[in-house]
């Protein structure tokens, strides 16, 4: 059983409906997985919720409804999110669900075994939006807390501990001696400057039941509830674990039956937003390694969604509704607009003339006419018969195959698009300057029509490869219209001269209509 390449999103708060930001994230996390599908990899796609904490309790409560019960009702949308962005994830976690939080209940009986933790009394601050406890010092320099953080509430309770402080300078060197292990560098360097300037302070991973009900009871001591971030992070293992992760078998009681052996652990790639980077390359690393287990291989760390220049906001109105852009558009008019507008990295800014001027150049009149005038000339002047072979374009072609797949490996998804488009450019560029419209007027030049023909419907063929990671539903539109039966997911059948002598293609459908501006 070999181990298959293993890449998380974030898990999403269940506390309102999904937005433009969360969509992203598992739309780039979905063209990673599929990028290495296609490069002949097995994958295993995770993505979930995070059901507990008072951030969830108190919008249950806001609800009229338990907690279970809202949590159940807004799964649905959630699930139903992951059928409307088209993601291939494998497993879907719920932090409610039996099998996380057995596994949670064994790290957090091991950890207390081996001496990790220790109870003692807080007086501090807690921020219910960002379920963080916040210290004197994240106050501002007009002494208060950034608004971020909503409302801060001061307290005082006793609580347990995890020793984090011992393991600082382990992890700076990992970090320091790993250049990968956080993407991109600026982000590494983030936490680098935060571990080296400041001493960790032990991680209260508790909250008293008395103040907060909702969440994974202590298993050495009923009165306590788990912090809802040490319950998070671990959802990366304890789904692998439950399925029968080799790796994981710490996480698992010794009496629990593991059928589906799946070796996932360690994480390839762990995608996250900007904000919640120190949880990923401080407290989960340092949990990982009081476990004894590996680390991930890489936290990759994307910017933030604006609109129109500005923060969205429900209060204002200033939002973007994925499903919303997804009805009127389409699916991959959506993922394209995603990836193609922002690398993974620095902040993005949506705005509907941007998405309406990418839809129009870059897919109705890039992409959509070359799959167009591809296969409405071969009906016209051949039948829609391939002639034969022709080799004209092939070099090309077969660089950027070779750049867009190191680009893929790489994860610059935006570069990818970027080079795909630069060969749609030349195609169509071809098209214009060889003119087999013309050339169809003349019998004399029916040897030179076909070798053009063949070029424009083979490049077709190779582009659906090429694009398929990205825009999956348009891929299988094209290898249909080519009346192909194959799947368009590997990236090895993007060699030149697939498409034989003799082939009948389809007709072409318009994959993405013109549209009239409003
Ligand atoms: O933080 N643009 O959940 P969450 C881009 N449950 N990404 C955005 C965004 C925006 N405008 N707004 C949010 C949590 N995100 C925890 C995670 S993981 C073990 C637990 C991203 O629902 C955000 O950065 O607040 C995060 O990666 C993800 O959406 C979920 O945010
Ligand atoms: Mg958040």
């Amino acid at each position: 059983m070999s181990k298959r390449f293993y890449v998380t999103t974030a898990i999403d708060y269940v506390n309102g409906e999904p937005h433009l930001g969360h969509a992203y994230e598992k739309v780039i996390t979905d063209v990673m997985a599929r990028a290495h599908q296609s490069l002949g990899e097995e994958v295993f796609y995770l993505t979930g919720l995070d059901e507990h904490g008072q951030k969830v309790q108190q919008a249950a409560e806001s609800a009229g409804l338990p907690p279970q019960t809202y949590c159940d009702g807004l799964a649905e949308t959630w699930r139903d999110l992951t059928t409307k962005l088209g993601l291939s994830n494998n497993d879907f976690v719920r932090t409610s669900s039996e099998r996380h939080k057995k596994a949670v209940s064994a790290i957090l009986n091991r950890l207390n075994d081996e001496g990790h933790f220790y109870k003692d009394s807080y007086q501090g601050y807690y921020s219910t939006k960002e379920e963080t406890f916040l210290t004197e010092k994240d106050k501002g320099p007009d002494g208060q807390f950034d608004a971020m953080y909503g409302e801060v509430t001061e307290l005082i309770e006793e609580n347990y501990y995890f020793k984090l402080g011992k393991h600082q300078q382990w992890l700076i060197d990992y970090i320091e001696s790993n250049p990968s292990f956080v993407y991109p560098d600026y982000r590494r360097n983030e936490v680098l400057g935060f571990l080296k300037n400041n001493t960790l302070e032990d991680l209260c991973i508790t909250r008293p039941k008395s103040r907060l009900e909702w969440g994974i009871p202590l298993p050495f001591d009923p009165d306590f509830v788990t912090y809802v971030w040490f319950d998070a992070l671990v959802n990366y293992a304890s789904i692998p674990a439950a399925l029968g992760d080799p790796a994981l078998g710490k996480l698992r009681a010794s009496s629990d039956e593991t059928s589906n052996e799946l070796s996932l652990w360690p994480a390839d790639v762990h995608v996250i937003g900007k904000d919640i980077l120190k949880f990923h390359a401080v407290y989960w690393p340092i949990m990982l390694k009081a476990m004894d287990l590996p680390l991930p291989k890489q936290i990759c760390v994307h910017g933030w969604w604006q609109k129109d220049g500005e923060k969205m906001s429900k209060s204002t109105g200033n939002v973007v509704d994925p499903i919303g852009v997804i009805d009127e558009w389409g699916l991959d008019a959506f993922r394209f607009y995603l990836v193609r507008e922002l690398g993974i990295g620095p902040d993005g800014n949506w705005t509907d003339q941007g998405f309406e001027a990418r839809y129009s150049a870059e897919l109705a009149n890039g992409l959509g006419n070359l799959v167009n005038r591809s296969l409405s000339m071969l009906n016209r002047y051949r039948d829609g018969k391939l002639p034969k072979p022709s080799r004209e374009l092939a070099d090309e072609v077969e660089a950027s195959v070779a750049r867009v797949k190191e680009q893929l490996s790489k994860h610059e998804l935006q570069a990818a698009l970027q080079s795909i488009w630069a060969l749609i450019a030349r195609a169509n560029q071809y098209i214009d300057q060889t003119a087999p419209f013309k050339l169809a007027k003349q019998p004399e030049q029916a040897a030179r029509l076909d070798e053009i023909l063949y070029t424009m419907v083979e490049t077709t063929r190779i582009l659906a490869i090429l694009l398929w990671p990205t825009l999956p539903t348009t891929a299988d539109k094209i290898f249909d219209q080519l009346n192909l039966s194959a799947s368009p997911d590997r990236l090895a059948d993007a060699a030149w001269g697939g498409l034989a002598e003799g082939h009948q293609v389809g007709k072409p459908v318009p994959l993405f209509p013109r549209r009239d501006k409003k």
